[in-house]
């Protein structure tokens, strides 16, 4: 029987970074994947999204392009070409994830894993069945989509996120439900492409619990696109008729009927727990159904760890990225705790919105009494000579200390731009600091800077009457 310090199921963003830790920190690793190294983000999610969200954006930009003194005619779109190139970004990275696994000299093992006992995995797959004993064990088993009822998979009209980054046509009219992070992100990725997308969300609200200033210049683009956007409306169920899925919905009790080629079911996603003798060796769950952990990354069972989508909100990315580094740390006998102020969070939707600590009504329900500074990109020299400038960036601080709390983008390129905002919130900035930080001229991030400055009421590109 092979013998490892450290067996990782799942090669998720989350699995593969504490394997390279590990392997960095002198551990003997494996790692087991029954799909694909990469996991969803790489293979079928955060990056496939962002290649086909950048070619749609290409394909609008060609649209503006008149107002720069160009003429352009006959632009078409190959949905197989624009495939080819999703999946060339995404070999690329895979294979350089494969690269580092080998040379960090990492058995990595395919095949479908659950627990036999406290310290022995068993791995199937097409070759037969493995016993694998360890000290340690990292659960990065990740997240799957939860699927309505009345609304499974068929793989001609009802698809998920996975079938949606796959179409092998832009399908002329769309039905996304719901109205979050991926039915936003590829509503309006088609809707750039051409698509007739109707957006149906169960709640009063696009993105639920995002901050209403940020999602309603999200809604004005959406608008901009020709997206029909359904609130408080629940699909229901749907039936083929003549080549094309009607789907049947309910707003306000009474039913309605959306004709679409394709239907993309985006209500959420559920951790992947099951078939793998989780219960069977002690692993305890909390009543959404997330592996228990603490801020070391610990189940209850010694030596095993869980990290990632499979053990808690947020699922995202770098939160399992994160949580691989600390679970390695911990392993390797380092002082090393989930001790993290800024988690930021990024909705790659046009224009984009990002965020990172505490929005006003979050502060204001904690009690804490804020001060904010709101700088909108209008007036900003470097979106006007780029020509994107939608949106703004509020700055959310603490009124007695001036402690940044919060930081909120909408706008171009607002992904890149809170990176800034995550820094100072971990180095316990106050927004001071960043209005007397010397920023890059001519760039967005002068934005924040003058945001900071709004805090005080002595922003310089826009009017404030004196506090
Ligand atoms: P979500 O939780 O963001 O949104 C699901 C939406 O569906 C909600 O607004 C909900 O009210 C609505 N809904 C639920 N049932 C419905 C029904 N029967 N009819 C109509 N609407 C209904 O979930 P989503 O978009 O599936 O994404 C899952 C998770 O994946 C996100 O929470 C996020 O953590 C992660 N993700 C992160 C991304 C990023 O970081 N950029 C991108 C994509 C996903």
């Amino acid at each position: 029987m092979k013998k490892y310090d450290v067996v990782i199921i799942g090669a998720g963003p989350g699995g593969y970074v504490a394997a390279i830790r590990l392997a960095q920190l002198g551990k003997k690793v494996a790692v087991i994947e029954k799909d694909q190294v990469g996991g969803v983000c790489l293979n079928v999610g955060c990056i496939p999204s962002k290649a086909m969200i950048l070619a749609s954006e290409f394909y609008q930009n060609i649209s503006k392009a008149e107002q720069f003194g160009f003429t352009v005619k006959e632009v078409s779109i190959h949905a197989d070409k624009l495939q080819a190139w999703k999946e060339s970004v995404v070999k690329k990275l895979t294979g350089g994830i494969a690269t580092l696994l080998k040379v960090h000299k990492i058995d990595s093992i395919k095949g479908e894993a659950s627990f036999k006992a406290r310290r022995e995995i068993v791995v199937k797959n097409s070759a037969g069945e493995e016993t694998l004993e360890f000290d340690n064990a990292i659960i990065a088993t990740g997240s799957s989509p939860i699927i309505i009822p009345g609304f499974a998979l068929d793989k001609k009209y009802i698809g998920t996120s996975t079938e949606g980054l796959a179409y092998e046509k832009i399908p002329k009219e769309l039905c996304v439900i719901g109205g979050g992070y991926i039915g936003l992100e590829i509503g309006s990725l088609y809707a750039a492409l051409g698509s007739k997308v109707t957006v149906v969300e169960a709640f009063a609200s696009l993105l639920p619990g995002t901050d209403p200033d940020l999602v309603q210049v999200v809604a004005r683009e959406l608008r901009r696109r020709d997206v029909n956007v359904m609130l408080n409306t629940k699909a229901l169920s749907w039936k083929e008729v003549k080549g094309k899925a009607e789907v049947t919905v309910e707003k306000k009790g009474e039913p309605q009927k959306i004709l679409a080629d394709k239907v993309l079911v985006a209500v959420g996603r559920s951790p992947n727990t099951k078939n793998m003798g989780l219960e069977m060796i002690g692993i305890q769950f909390d009543d959404k159904g997330f592996i228990k952990v603490n801020d070391k990354m610990q189940t209850q069972v010694e030596g095993i760890y869980a990290i990632g989508d499979c053990a808690g909100q947020p699922m995202l990315a770098h939160k399992a990225s994160k949580e691989g580094l600390v679970a390695a740390g911990v392993i390797a006998g380092k002082k090393e705790s989930y001790d993290v102020r800024a988690m930021p969070a990024v909705i790659f939707t046009t224009p984009e919105i990002a965020t990172v600590g505490m929005d006003e009504s979050q502060a204001k329900a904690a009690g804490i009494a804020t001060k904010s500074g709101k700088f909108p990109f209008a007036a900003s020299g470097k979106a006007l000579a780029t020509g994107e400038t939608d949106g703004f960036v509020k700055i959310v601080s603490d009124a007695k200390t001036d402690l940044v709390l919060g930081v909120q983008i909408v706008g171009h390129d607002a992904s890149n731009l809170i990176g800034e905002a995550c820094l100072a919130l971990e180095m316990g900035a106050t927004s001071e600091d960043i209005a007397r930080t010397v920023h890059p001229h001519p760039t967005l991030t002068e934005s924040l800077m003058e945001a900071a400055e709004a805090v005080h009421g002595t922003a310089i590109h826009i009017f404030q009457q004196r506090l």
